[in-house]
């Protein structure tokens, strides 16, 4: 044991030095060094979603176990190699290189076995479910998973080939979160490997600091390999509801009154309708014939329109009659008389819908594009004023993608977790979902940076005071603006790197920690 120990960091060492040394020495992968395989590279440890960073690594770790990475970083927190950064990389749908390690270790999540566990606790009325699943694994597969024993977790992304330790290390949010909280929310325990290696399994009552730490953390105090999810009894079928505004104001007013009905309402999105195309692009998964709207104007006179989205689950029951509560529902919103499509699909298509938009995007080479986007919580009290800041920055004509807006309670977050999120009871999502066409009329190179740069302008100034926005997925280039971010938690968050990674050697691609090189 102790000889395999000191074989293995032995072994690193050598590869640490043809890589860190040489950096054009051309190494053969894979490399066998014993029972850690470092590669050189591979063809996704520098790619993400967003393909606008493209940071190389020195190497790459394919871990087969949890103890693999505790080797690691064992290793890099004894050894002089203090300039050595690791990243954990989920799914990799990071839109700014955040799970990129420039010159530094990527460890590639998806290579552990994939472990899904379900299990029932309690009796009766109390009983309950969750499952253990590992930090690599997607979200999709816990959902085929739980969904054979008629379970499913509560909280969701739209998107489902997301991994467990990435969407964690964020938040992880949809339209039932003003019901549930984020999946950070439904979370039980985790075991988490810290910067020092050290594999630690923690819960709100053994471990606190660590395990709060981790939820929302940006991938800065450790490295989740499984995490002990909650479950309820899945639904067989969702009636899936869409209705359309012409008035911005209206349609935040219903979507506020939806989420005070959480009794009856089991999810609710948005979005605005900015041309015809984004209709039909927003409405692959959504099995009804749209009627086109009236009118989206002409060259810069430009009509919008938005959409509200919501479900109501159905369990079959001969006890609740469905159509009835959806008409209830209804009967109280202040949509366009007659611009509403209620269909019903199985709980499983419901939740995997955007997978159907991916589909259909990589059918015409869409999917692979550059991701220029924004994603921003905005206080209730600026949201209108938020709105008029990003279409002014946007020309509906040109838009490839959607623009998400809907509104999430706060009181549902703990804030004992490093999420971050503005003071409002109420607090609107609004995510800027926009594509990069490769073709006519094109947009690359400059095109993309241009669209960055606005963001960047719309973000700055929605986190000033008079709208007192923060960044989901945040993006900040400076320590001030990080600092900034995290507001009056920042010293909470800066002690908990240096009590669980004091070297900072986790999670580089957020750029939240410069690594303060010692010399060798
Ligand atoms: C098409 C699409 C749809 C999306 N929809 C939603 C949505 O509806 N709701 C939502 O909340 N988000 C959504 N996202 C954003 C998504 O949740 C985040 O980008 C998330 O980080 C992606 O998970 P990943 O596994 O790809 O993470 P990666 O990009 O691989 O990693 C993200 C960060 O987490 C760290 N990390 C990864 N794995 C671990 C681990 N096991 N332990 C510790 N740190 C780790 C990385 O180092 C990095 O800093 C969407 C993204 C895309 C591309
Ligand atoms: C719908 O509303 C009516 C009138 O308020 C009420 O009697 C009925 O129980 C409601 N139905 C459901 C299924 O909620
Ligand atoms: C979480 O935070 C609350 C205050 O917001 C505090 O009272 C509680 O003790 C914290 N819980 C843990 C486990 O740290």
């Amino acid at each position: 044991m102790e000889f395999a120990l000191f074989c293995t960091r032995v072994n690193v060492l050598i590869v640490l030095l043809l890589a860190l040394c040489s950096p054009c020495q051309f190494i053969q992968s894979p490399i066998d060094f014993g029972p850690l395989d470092l590669l050189q590279t591979t063809n996704t440890a520098s790619l993400d979603f967003g393909r606008i960073h493209f940071n190389s690594p020195s190497a790459v770790l394919r871990p087969q176990s949890p103890k693999d990475i505790s080797v690691l970083l064992r290793f890099l927190s004894a050894s002089s190699y203090r300039k050595v950064t690791v990243a954990a990389k989920g799914a990799g749908h990071s839109i700014h290189g955040q799970a990129q390690a420039l010159d530094g270790i990527v460890i590639e999540m998806d290579s552990l076995p994939s472990s899904i566990e379900i299990y029932r606790e309690g009796q009766g009325e109390a009983a309950f479910f969750y499952a253990d699943v590992s930090g690599g694994a997607l979200w999709i597969e816990l959902l085929e998973e739980s969904l054979k024993l008629g379970v499913a977790p509560r909280s969701w992304t739209d998107y489902l080939y997301l991994s467990i330790g990435g969407t964690l290390s964020n938040g992880g949010i949809s339209g039932q979160t003003f019901k549930y909280g984020p999946q950070i929310s439904n979370v039980l325990q985790l075991d988490v490997i810290t910067g020092k290696g050290e594999l630690v399994t923690c819960s709100p009552t053994k471990g606190s600091e660590l395990f709060y730490a981790v939820l929302g953390g940006l991938g800065q105090f450790g490295i989740i390999t499984r995490a002990r999810i909650l479950l309820q009894a899945a639904p067989r079928k969702v009636r899936w509801v869409r209705a359309f505004y012409d008035d911005f104001h209206t349609f935040t007013k219903d979507q506020e009154l939806l989420i005070s009905m959480p009794e009856l309402v089991d999810y609710l999105e948005g979005f605005i309708v900015l041309n015809e195309q984004s209709l039909h692009s927003s409405s692959i998964a959504f099995p009804a014939q749209m009627d086109l709207l009236p009118d989206f104007g002409t060259n810069g006179n430009s009509k919008v329109y938005y959409c509200i989205e919501f479900a109501i689950h159905d369990y079959l029951s001969k006890d609740t009659n469905v159509q009835q509560v959806v008409e209830n529902v209804t009967r109280k919103m202040s949509y366009m008389p007659s611009y509403i499509h209620i269909v019903e699909v199985s709980y499983f298509d419901f939740l995997n819908r955007v997978r159907m938009e991916e589909l259909s995007l990589r059918r015409i080479d869409l999917w692979d594009v550059p991701h220029p986007w924004l994603n921003m919580f905005v206080p209730k009290s600026g949201i209108e004023e938020f709105k008029d800041l990003l279409m002014a920055n946007i020309s509906p004509d040109d838009f490839e993608g959607l623009i998400l807006i809907y509104p999430l309670l706060s009181d549902k977050w703990d804030t004992n977790t490093s999420a971050v999120l503005p003071a409002d009871q109420v607090v609107y999502v609004v995510g800027v979902l926009r594509s990069a066409k490769p073709s006519a009329p094109a947009c690359s190179g400059a095109c993309v940076s241009d669209i960055v740069r606005r963001h960047r302008h719309v973000a700055e100034a929605a986190v000033g005071p008079r709208i007192g926005a923060k960044q989901y997925l945040p993006h900040h280039s400076s320590p001030a603006q990080w600092r900034g971010h995290f507001g009056r938690n920042w010293i909470r968050f800066a002690t908990r790197k240096a009590q669980f990674d004091p070297l900072c050697i986790l999670g580089p691609g957020q750029g939240i920690f410069q690594k303060t090189p010692l010399n060798l």
